[in-house]
């Protein structure tokens, strides 16, 4: 009798567990990923972001480089992509954009995964300039001479490093290495190409600079060549957030699950990307963001935020220092919102009252 009342609460104890807390656990657990925010908040926050930048008339389209004088200054897109492979994105998500100089902390990358980070420092440098991104005064001035791999000086010195018998090998090993960070085929935009290297005669004078000082390990002119190609590499906004995504997914591709990039390398590459990625705007965007981002004067910027994923953006005007001035609105509007600031305790979970 009391065997059968004890075997009767079993099976009433089991009915409630599967019933009430199994099944809900099983659903959550496909649903939510451990680490990506919330998809409908996240959404809701970039819908607020694109409406509310999307008629800023902040900006001039880059001219030192015709063809992107020519880009609509109009065209506006945003791609968050994070580390569980979820995409999302908004307005002009399909147009093809040169990197420019976003395409630098791909090349540092690369390199890294080459030399290793010791090598890669000691050839190239991690400080700041203080100057331009084309400046030639930073590399008379400076003790390294190059800077860091993000000005460049310091990104004609990176491409020099990476190993190839012939430009075209090299060329072709980097858009290769670019596009299994992307997870996708990236390709030259021609025109880009053959309207920078028209007119790179201030990127050929680093490079002789650099010649001067022993910051050079490659042909010159070849290797302020490969630079320029790389540069003109095209990408959509959501390419270059998953590009993003790889980093902040500690170098493994969350599309494809190859790992593109040394996990030991990515910590290195996050500091030169918050201490320069946006050059002499890099210390106020620390301060108001505190994401590592990269910049481009083709207009895109892509910030990381390690562990959940990366946000893109792509407008072309850009401020005084290069950098897109929507991108950069909407990124900290996104990131303040969410909670993403690295410097923050709340980037964590602490409350702002605790
Ligand atoms: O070498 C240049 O000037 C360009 N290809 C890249 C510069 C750049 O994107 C600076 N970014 N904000």
């Amino acid at each position: 009798m009391l065997r059968q009342r004890v075997q009767a609460k079993v099976l009433v104890a089991m009915f409630i567990v599967t019933t009430f807390v199994a099944a809900p656990l099983a659903s959550l657990a496909q649903k939510v990923s451990p680490v990506a925010p919330a998809r409908a908040q996240v959404e809701a926050v970039v819908k607020e972001a694109y409406d509310k930048f999307k008629n800023d008339p902040g900006g001039k389209n880059a001219d030192y480089i015709p063809y992107l004088a020519q880009v609509d200054s109009k065209l506006f897109g945003i791609a968050i992509v994070t580390t569980d492979n979820q995409e999302l994105s908004m307005g002009d998500i399909k147009y093809a954009f040169s990197i420019q100089s976003i395409s630098k902390v791909f090349s540092q990358a690369l390199a890294m995964e080459e030399l290793g980070p010791d090598k890669v420092l000691d050839k190239v440098g991690n400080e700041p300039t203080g100057r331009a991104f084309n400046s030639v005064f930073a590399v008379a001035d400076m003790p390294t001479h190059t800077g860091n791999p993000y000005v460049n000086a310091g990104a004609i010195s990176t491409v020099s490093l990476i190993s190839a018998k012939t430009a075209d090998e090299k060329w072709n090993k980097i858009l290769d290495f670019y596009s299994r960070v992307a997870g996708e085929k990236l390709t030259l935009i021609d025109e880009v190409y053959k309207s920078e290297a028209a007119t790179n005669t201030g990127n050929k004078a680093l490079s002789m600079l650099l010649a001067k000082y022993d910051r050079i390990y490659a042909d010159p002119f070849e290797s302020v060549d490969v630079y320029t190609k790389q540069c003109s590499v095209g990408v959509n906004v959501v390419q270059l957030a998953r590009m993003g995504a790889t980093l902040a997914n500690n170098g493994k591709n969350p599309k494809t699950g190859e790992q593109v990039i040394k996990p030991e390398n990515v910590p290195h590459i996050l500091s030169t990307m918050i201490m320069a990625g946006l050059y002499d705007g890099s210390g106020g965007w620390a301060w108001h963001v505190g994401l590592p981002a990269k910049s481009g004067v083709g207009g895109g910027i892509v910030a990381i935020v390690p562990g959940k994923g990366a946000i893109a953006v792509f407008a072309p005007p850009l401020d005084e220092a290069g950098n897109s001035v929507k991108a950069q609105k909407v990124i900290q509007y996104v990131a303040n919102r969410l909670d993403f600031n690295l410097f923050s305790p709340r980037s964590v979970g602490l409350k702002a009252t605790e």
